[in-house]
Formats: structure tokens, sequence, C-alpha cells
């Protein structure tokens, strides 16, 4: 192979020109001037994370939702990034013995499992098909009934691994899902979905955890005065209010947010939403009470970006309008390359009523499968690819043969001609294997 630039469709960050570099420094230089931050920053913060950083999260939050009541600071607490939070969350809110089950949408983003497996549920996890509208939040409710009928549910009451406190609860079951944007199908769930999703959660004592790290990123240029944000609905509002609000004081959503996507995964910080007791039970998880929250020095800065309003430009200037060029860039040359062969991509622009997130997610001809076109684009192409099989719930029994011939194309690391490069090179690689396939049949 003559030397081809590698290209590099899979890996899921910004690349480094989204990287608001030169507002971070002069965030950091602000922060560090004022003893009054500084002293603060250095320190073990409070249990629940920085305090000015919470109460700007929630108003942000509370200007892009628009949810019916407003978020309260006291609805947020500061967390390293998604991915800490989830092991936060698993360890103060589940019980190997006392929590049944994981549900999982699928397809899944394929880092979550080992945090699943390290809080004790190995073998435990169970894949939920989606459709365009979403987790299929009926197929999740039968597997529900079913797994209820068939009598798994003693509780092992001699079990004391985790002491009752007033702080925490163990839910029965985990339901696990990237409602809007997901990773890596860049779904995004109706209302109608989300509701329906609450409503099973509350029925059968589940927690729903929802990482809803690309909320902001909406590619759709809004119609009305209505910001964009409104019409995503986040299931952490919806069970703030649907019939009369949660059944007890945790409520059964959490949500995820994270500045990964936004700033950069580098700063590890996040934040988590939910209903005040379920907050303060995750602010009193044992790594937190022994060490403050995490990510507090970074808190700092991150405050800062928010109090001068730049975080919010960045998002709405850079990434907003790079990421509606790099999605139209994409679909054109997916439409022009990839189209012809036979594969199909969602979220298409035909289809989808909301688009946005990291991801197009780009199913084969019949023909051919995702192992044997990613090895191909590598070996022939220099061209990495998220095959879809990574996405699929391990020891879940998935029935969903697409997933197989599924790949996840991420439109944030590579640009311009790169990205145009690379659907041209796996466009190449298709060709030639559909050419193969084709001969022997
Ligand atoms: C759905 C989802 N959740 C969590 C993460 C990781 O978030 P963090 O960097 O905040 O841990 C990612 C990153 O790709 C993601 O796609």
């Amino acid at each position: 192979m003559a030397f081809l630039r590698p290209i590099d469709l899979f890996k899921g960050w910004p690349s480094p020109e989204l990287i608001p570099v030169d507002a971070l420094k002069e965030a950091t230089v602000r922060a560090l001037s004022n003893k009054v931050v500084s002293d603060a920053g250095f320190g073990y913060g409070p249990d629940e994370g920085y305090a000015p950083l919470r109460e700007n999260i929630a108003q942000w939050l509370t200007q892009f939702y628009g949810p019916r009541e407003t978020i309260t600071s006291s609805r947020i607490c500061i967390t390293g990034g998604a991915s800490q939070n989830l092991a936060s969350i698993l360890q103060v809110f589940t019980d190997p013995l006392q929590t049944k089950m994981i549900w999982l949408v699928e397809p899944t983003y394929h880092l979550v499992f080992r945090s699943f497996e390290d809080a004790g549920f190995y073998g435990r996890m169970r894949g939920i098909p989606e459709d365009e509208s979403g987790m299929d939040v009926f197929a999740l409710q039968r597997a529900l009934e079913e797994f209820t009928l068939s009598g798994d549910t003693d509780s092992d009451e001699s079990y004391v691994g985790k002491p009752a406190r007033s702080y925490r609860k163990s839910y029965k079951h985990i339901i696990y899902c990237v409602p809007s944007f997901s990773n890596p199908s860049g779904t995004t769930m109706t209302r109608s979905r989300r509701e329906a999703l609450v409503r099973v959660a509350r029925r059968f004592d589940a927690l729903v955890i929802c990482d809803d790290v690309y909320d902001f990123l909406v590619w759709n240029k809004t119609s009305n005065s209505q910001p964009i944000g409104t019409s995503l609905q986040r299931l952490v509002d919806i069970d703030r209010i649907l019939d009369d609000g949660p059944l007890d004081s945790f409520g059964n959503v959490v949500s995820n947010g994270s500045f990964s996507k936004l700033l950069g995964p580098g700063c590890r910080v996040g934040w988590a939403e939910g209903s005040e007791a379920f907050i303060y039970g995750l602010s009193q998880a044992g790594q937190t009470k022994s060490g403050g929250a995490p990510s507090q020095l970074m808190s700092t800065f991150v405050n800062d970006l928010m109090e001068t309003n730049t975080l919010q430009q960045h998002i709405s200037t850079k990434l907003v309008s790079e990421g509606r060029r790099r999605y139209s860039l994409m679909v054109s040359i997916i439409r022009k390359r990839l189209t012809p062969l036979g594969v199909t991509f969602s979220p298409d622009p035909e289809r989808a009523t909301l688009i946005g997130g990291y991801y197009v997610w780009v199913k084969l001809p019949v023909l051919l499968d995702a192992d044997q076109v990613c090895q191909k684009a590598l070996e022939t192409q220099n061209l990495d690819l998220g095959n879809g099989s990574l996405f699929a719930v391990p020891g879940g029994g998935s029935r969903d043969a697409d997933l197989y011939r599924s790949l996840r194309l991420c439109l944030m690391w590579e640009d311009g001609e790169y990205l145009v490069e690379g659907v041209d090179r796996l466009a190449r690689v298709i060709e030639a294997l559909l050419k193969s396939e084709e001969s022997r049949l």
C-alpha cells in the first residue's frame, strides 16, 4: 500500500481545533489570580461540588431546556465527567444482590460495559433494541415483565454489603440510555417514548441513567423563537412532572452531563442532575466524602468560562456551526459515494426531526459485514472505523443482526478533506468487497 495518511473516523473526540485553548488559558489565569477562587480551587471542595459552578450550570440548563420548573443548584452536583459519575451512581444506588439487572439500549455506548462489570453486574446486562424513535420501551416492558414472572426477584435479606442509609437506596433495575443524539446511532428518543420509559421505570423500581452528553450539540436550525433545547425534553425533567411527579423523593431518572464534548475530555468535569434527595445521596459516595467533589480546581476554571459567557459563546459560535457544517459535508459525501452502493445511514435529515451529536451510523449492504469492512479499511486504506459489533451488549444475546453490518462514523475528529477522503476510502473498500462477494455468487 502506497503511504496513505491515517484517517480516523472511529475516535469520538473533539478535534484539537475545537478546543478553546486560549479561552481556557485566560479563564485559568483569572481564576488563579483571585485569592478567594484559588483558595477554594486548591482545597477539598464541598461534597456536592463548587457552589458557583452548580449555580451557573443550573441557570444554563434552565435557559437551554426551558423546563416547566426552574432548575435549582440543589438538583445539581459536580462530577468528574459522565464516566466517573456512572461509577459513583452505581456505588450509591445499586447493590449487586438487590439490584437485579442492567437494561441498555442497543446499540449502546461501548465503554459503559466495564463500569457495570466493576459494580458487580458481569453477565447481567441485557440489550433492548431501538428504532428511529429511540429505545423500544415496549420491548423493555415485556422483558421486565418476563423477568419478574420468572420469579428471579427474591432479595437476599442477609446481605449487608451496603448498609441501609437514609441518603441512598438500591434500585431493583438500572436502565441505561443516551436519549438524544445517541452514541453510536445518533438516534433521538421521541417525547412519547420518553414518557413511556419514565412510567416503566417507576413501575419496576428502576433508575434510568441518561447520558445527556450531546444535548447542546444540535445541528438543526431553530424555526421559532424557542431555544432549540426545549424540543429535547430530558427524561429527568419529565420525571419531575409526569403523573404528579416521582413516586418517592429519589425519583427514577438521573441526567449525566459532561463538558468533555463541549470543552475537551481532559477537563474531566461534568454534572449530575436529579431530585434533591438523589443528588445529595450521590454526593455522599465514599470517594467524595474522603476527598470532596471530583475536579474541584478545574471546576473553578470552567466556572469562569460560564460566568464570562465564554463557554456558551464557544458552543454556539464554534461547536454548533462547525458540527452543522461537518454533518452536512458528511451527509453529502455519503449520498454521493455510499448510497449508490446500497448503504443507508442515520440520522438522515429526510427522516429525523432532531439531528445532532458526534456520530453518523451507517448500515452496510446485506452482503457485507462490519468485521470484514473494518479489517479491509485498516489494511488497505489506513482508515479506522467504529465496528458496529462493539456496541452490542456483551452476553446480552443481541438479536439485532443489523449491528454486525453497521459502522459508527465520527464527524468531530477529522475535518474537511479528510472527512471527505475518509468516506471516499470507505466507498472504495465497499466496492472492492462487493465485487469479490458478487463474483463468488
Ligand atoms: C454516551 C457517552 N457517555 C459518556 C461519555 C464519556 O463522557 P466523559 O468524558 O464525561 O466521561 C461518552 C464519550 O464518548 C459518551 O459518548
